[in-house]
């Protein structure tokens, strides 16, 4: 009798989430070498390297849903690669072996390097097109803030739910010509604005820490893969997440169709992105609100991972030390 594969993972996924964080570790670490150098394509290309070669030590087998492309475009971690020993639960994988290449070599904030897994069909299979998003973290009631709302509106209901005047919410935006008009509504009831010029994982993330981070909602459009990711990691930390894919042209259309999406104009709420417990592990990459940078001391090379378990909801935060290469 062959093993049912939700079981198998729910088993083993304690061990496997220790796993998960060395991987996103070794990107993290591999990146780390290139941040500040303005490089893009070498630090995104270091981190790819090392995510491969560390995925395949865990004991699984795993499919990539969520990865650098499609198979044509991507010659590692594309989109159906199978990745680990071949041995163990079958998984999927969603990742993102840098999550702001730019950011690394500007050496700016908040790149990290991210991974979430789930069982067989647990993460929606998102082509590599736009989303439109709408964030905000724990403790609201469910729909206090819809992808179908004004700006304004969402951020008057929010700021009403929160108990506060909406001059005292924080939304987080993409600093993007598209989102002029949501960064003028958002001003006009009062509240602040974070601007990011990149990251939008790490801006959803943010909602979910508000006490710490000081950001209530995250809105606008950024890469589909990253929404998922994204979900990976409030269905982790608790909060409430929408999103809708955005196309510009026929061709990505078609991306939608290979991935197996048939509804093109469908409001993705949380749990239709992810629809299992999942485990999800994030690096840091340079300094950022809610992880420290991969940072030298002396000899040593130190790293401080998240890694959390949705069905525990257990939240870890690893320091991980290793002698400088
Ligand atoms: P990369 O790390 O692949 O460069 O993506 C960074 C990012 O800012 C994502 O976080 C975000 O979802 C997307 O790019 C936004 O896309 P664009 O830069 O085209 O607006």
């Amino acid at each position: 009798m062959t093993a049912d594969p939700i079981q198998e993972l729910e088993f083993k996924d304690r061990m496997l989430s220790l796993g998960l964080a060395r991987v996103s570790e070794a990107a993290a670490i591999a990146a780390a070498h290139l941040v500040g150098h303005g490089d893009e394509k070498q630090a995104d290309q270091a981190a790819v390297d090392a995510m491969r070669k560390q995925l395949d030590l865990l004991d699984i087998k795993g499919t990539v849903v969520i990865g650098e492309g499609e198979r044509d475009e991507a010659p590692m971690l594309y989109i159906g690669e199978e990745v680990g020993s071949g041995e163990g639960p079958e998984v999927d994988i969603a990742l993102d072996p840098l999550e702001g290449t730019t950011l690394t070599a500007k050496a700016m904030p908040n790149a990290m390097t991210v991974i979430a897994m789930g069982p067989r069909g647990s993460m929606l299979h998102a082509p590599d097109v736009y989303m439109w998003k709408v964030a905000i973290g724990p403790g609201y009631p469910e729909g206090v803030v819809d992808l179908d709302m004004d700006p304004a509106e969402a951020v008057r209901a929010l700021a009403k739910s929160k108990g506060c005047p909406p001059r005292d919410i924080t939304v987080c935006i993409l600093e993007r010509p598209r989102h002029a008009e949501i960064i003028d509504k958002v001003r006009a009831t009062g509240a602040a604005i974070h601007l990011i010029t990149d990251g939008d994982v790490a801006g959803v993330i943010h909602c979910a820490a508000s006490d710490h981070t000081g950001i209530d909602m995250y809105m606008g459009a950024g890469g589909a893969p990253e929404g998922v990711l994204a979900a990976a990691a409030l269905k982790c930390m608790g909060g409430q997440f929408q999103g809708r894919l955005w196309f510009r042209n026929h061709e990505e259309k078609e991306r939608a169709h290979r991935a197996g999406i048939t509804d093109l104009g469908k409001k993705y709420v949380l749990g239709d992105l992810v629809t299992a417990d999942v485990i999800f592990a994030a690096t840091g990459v340079t300094d950022g609100s809610i992880l420290k940078g991969a940072r030298r001391h002396g000899a040593y090379l130190e790293t401080e991972t998240l890694l959390m378990r949705s069905k525990s909801g257990s939240v870890r935060r690893i320091t991980y030390r290793q002698k400088n290469q």
